[in-house]
């Protein structure tokens, strides 16, 4: 019997490469970025498919797509997939949540602190060296003790960013999500998240409802001291309406790690002193992009072989 066709639009660990060797006949596209009909045009007589987040898997790619049974996305996050499509067609989609939750967590306190205490910021000052040497009032930061963070997607990793503040000493409130139980996070409504919050942290999916959820009147109802962190999707933020926030110091400041046109940064946020930009590091350790990989090829080889996917995405109802 012929071996399953499997397309990876990116190399992906070894360990992962050789797990899907061990039952199919692995293709590579090797390129940056692919447009819709760049990949429609390579899936045909494929049986599985494992993309990026980056890829769009949309409707077009899925109907060339006539011999695919699985798309398997190495991220958590599957805006760039249309589910729906996929569904309809009998295509299973996985992604790999649980196994990025703590790298993309850590990543959101690093932005956090970064971000409060201003590190880039002085960094870039001693490199040029704008640095006169000690001064009492230099360069002041806030604490994190005793504020409250305000999570907007209180999930697996909204959920580990909590306890990593509560470590810090913060008070947890949430909107959108479910705490655990013995949680003493507490629910409001996001206006109020946003006009209570000392730092405002996004953990949502990106949905037609999430898109530009913080626009400039959400911007505007928060505190003039506040933070906003966005580890999530780029487009959840409306980028042109934060640089005019960040410009107009309607805010404190923000810290970036996605963007609405990755990889463009809005130009004017590049000019602000007030932002960190990080370029979409969440997951990025050599131990968890591992670990995404493998669960990746082990959903692939699932469904390739009979099984139930390990862990399948379902569509939205
Ligand atoms: C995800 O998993 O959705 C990240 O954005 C990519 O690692």
């Amino acid at each position: 019997m012929s071996r399953p066709q499997v397309l990876l639009t990116r190399r992906i660990p070894a360990k992962a490469i050789a797990r899907l060797e061990e039952i199919c006949d692995v293709e590579f596209l090797d390129g940056g970025s692919l447009t819709s009909a760049e990949l429609a045009a390579k899936v045909p007589g494929k049986h599985g498919l494992v993309t990026m987040f980056i890829d769009p898997v949309d409707a077009a790619v899925l109907a060339a797509a006539t011999d695919l049974k699985v798309v398997s996305t190495v991220a958590v996050g599957y805006n760039n997939i249309d589910v729906a499509a996929a569904k309809a067609r009998g295509i299973v989609v996985t992604n790999t949540p649980d196994v990025l939750t703590e790298a993309t967590a850590d990543l959101t306190m690093a932005i956090l602190l970064g971000m409060t205490r201003r590190i880039v910021e002085g960094d870039r000052l001693v490199r040029k060296g704008g640095w006169k040497g000690f001064s009492f009032d230099f360069m002041l930061g806030s604490d994190l003790r005793g504020k409250q963070m305000g999570i907007v997607g209180l999930g697996r990793i909204g959920r580990a960013v909590a306890a990593r503040a509560k470590a810090f000493g913060m008070r947890i409130a949430y909107t959108r999500g479910r705490p655990e139980p013995g949680d003493d996070a507490e629910a409001m409504p996001l206006d109020r998240l946003l006009a209570t919050s000392d730092i405002v942290s996004l953990h949502c999916p990106l949905t037609p409802e999430t898109r530009h959820l913080i626009d400039q009147t959400a911007l505007a109802r928060m505190k003039r001291s506040a933070y906003l962190i966005n580890a999530s999707r780029g487009p959840v933020v409306d980028e042109a309406a934060l640089a005019w926030a960040l410009k107009n110091r309607l805010i404190a400041g923000a810290g970036l790690d996605v963007y609405e046109n990755e990889p463009a940064v809005l130009p004017e946020l590049m000019t602000l002193e007030n932002v960190l930009l990080c370029p979409h590091l969440g997951s990025a350790t050599s131990e968890t992009r591992t670990a995404m990989a493998d669960l990746a090829a082990r959903n692939i080889v699932a469904v390739l072989t009979g099984q139930p996917p390990l862990t399948p995405v379902t569509p939205a109802t």
